[in-house]
C-alpha cells in the first residue's frame, strides 16, 4: 500500500501528491478487501483529497489493520513494528532517489511510535495522519532565531500539537515566532503584521507543503485566510504571531475541507 508513503512525504515538504486510485492497490490490499467484504471504491474513497485516511471509521480501521498485519507493520498483537515501517519508508523513498533516506525514516517513525489508537486498526490509521512538526521543518530563519534566543529545538517541536496547531501560552515559542516573522518581514518592529507578505508566505506554504498546485486556488485560500484573521490581537508581538498562525491554519483548513 504505497499511498502511505505519499502521506509521509507530503508532510515532509516534498512536492509530490497524487490521488489514491485503483492502480495503487496491491495484492495484499485486494485480499483484505475480499476477506472483509469491502469494495474497491469504498477503500479508495476512504482517502481524502490529501491522501489522509479518514479516522473513526470501523471498516477503514479493519482494512488497515488487515493490510498492515499482512505487511508486518503491525504485529499479531496489534503493536506497531517500527523497524518494518522504517524499512518500508526507506524502500519507497530510495525509489525516489533521495539521499537522506535513513534520517527521514527515523524522523517520520519516531514521533509516531507512541501513537495509540483504540484498537490496532485505529492505531494504524492515526500513524500516517500524524503531522508533528519535525526537525526537518526548520528553515534558515528559524535556525538563526533558535541560536539568537538560545532556545532548544525540542521546545519548538513540542509546541506543535498533532494537528500542527501551536499550544498557546509558551513564552519561548512566542519569542521564537516573533523573531522569525520579523526577520521574514511578516511583522514590523511595532508588532503590526505585513499582510501583503503574510499572504505571499501562505501562498508559498500551500504550494510547497500542502501541494496546492493551482495558483488561483492558493491565492483565494491565502486571501480568505488573511481577511478572516487580520483582526487577531495579542498582548505581545509573539502572541499575535502565534494566534495569527493558529487562526490561519484553522480557517484555511476549514476552507479546504469544503
Ligand atoms: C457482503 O456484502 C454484500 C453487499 O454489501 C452483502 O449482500 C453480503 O451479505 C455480504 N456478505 C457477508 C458475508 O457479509
Ligand atoms: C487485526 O488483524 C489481525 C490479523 O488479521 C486479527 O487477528 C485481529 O483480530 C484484527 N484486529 C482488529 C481489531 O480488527
Ligand atoms: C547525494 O549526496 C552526494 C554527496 O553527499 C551528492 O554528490 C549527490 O548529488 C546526492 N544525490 C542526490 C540525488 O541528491
Ligand atoms: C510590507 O513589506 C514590504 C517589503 O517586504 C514593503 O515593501 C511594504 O511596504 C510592507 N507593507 C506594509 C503595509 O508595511
Amino acid at each position: 500500500m504505497h499511498t502511505f508513503n505519499i502521506i509521509f512525504i507530503f508532510s515532509l515538504n516534498i512536492l509530490f501528491i497524487y490521488t489514491f486510485s485503483e492502480t495503487g492497490l496491491e495484492d495484499d490490499d485486494r485480499e483484505c478487501i475480499k476477506t472483509l467484504n469491502l469494495t474497491v471504491s469504498f477503500v479508495i474513497n476512504s482517502f481524502d483529497k490529501y491522501n489522509l485516511l479518514l479516522e473513526g471509521n470501523e471498516e477503514v480501521n479493519k482494512f488497515v489493520n488487515c493490510t498492515w498485519t499482512r505487511l508486518g507493520y503491525l504485529t499479531k498483537n496489534g503493536i506497531i513494528n517500527p523497524d518494518a515501517l522504517m524499512k518500508w519508508i526507506e524502500k519507497d523513498i530510495i525509489k525516489m532517489d533521495n539521499n537522506q533516506t535513513e534520517s527521514i525514516g527515523h524522523t517520520l517513525v519516531n514521533p509516531c511510535k507512541s501513537i495509540k489508537g483504540e484498537d490496532s486498526g485505529d492505531t494504524a490509521v492515526k500513524i500516517p495522519n500524524a503531522k508533528a512538526f519535525s526537525e526537518n521543518d526548520f528553515d534558515e530563519t528559524d535556525l538563526h532565531c533558535l541560536k539568537e534566543l538560545n532556545i532548544d529545538k525540542k521546545v519548538i517541536i513540542e509546541s506543535y500539537d498533532d494537528n500542527d496547531f501551536i499550544k498557546e501560552g509558551n513564552s519561548q515559542m512566542n519569542a521564537f515566532f516573533t523573531c522569525g516573522w520579523k526577520k521574514d518581514q511578516l511583522q514590523a518592529a511595532d508588532g503590526s503584521i505585513n499582510f501583503t507578505n503574510l499572504q505571499s508566505m501562505i501562498d508559498y506554504l500551500l504550494e510547497k507543503r500542502k501541494g496546492v498546485k493551482n495558483a488561483k486556488d492558493r491565492e483565494h485560500l491565502a486571501k480568505q485566510g488573511v481577511d478572516h484573521c487580520k483582526d487577531v490581537k495579542g498582548d505581545d508581538h509573539g502572541i499575535i504571531c502565534v494566534k495569527m498562525y493558529n487562526c490561519l491554519l484553522k480557517h484555511i483548513g476549514e476552507l479546504i475541507q469544503q
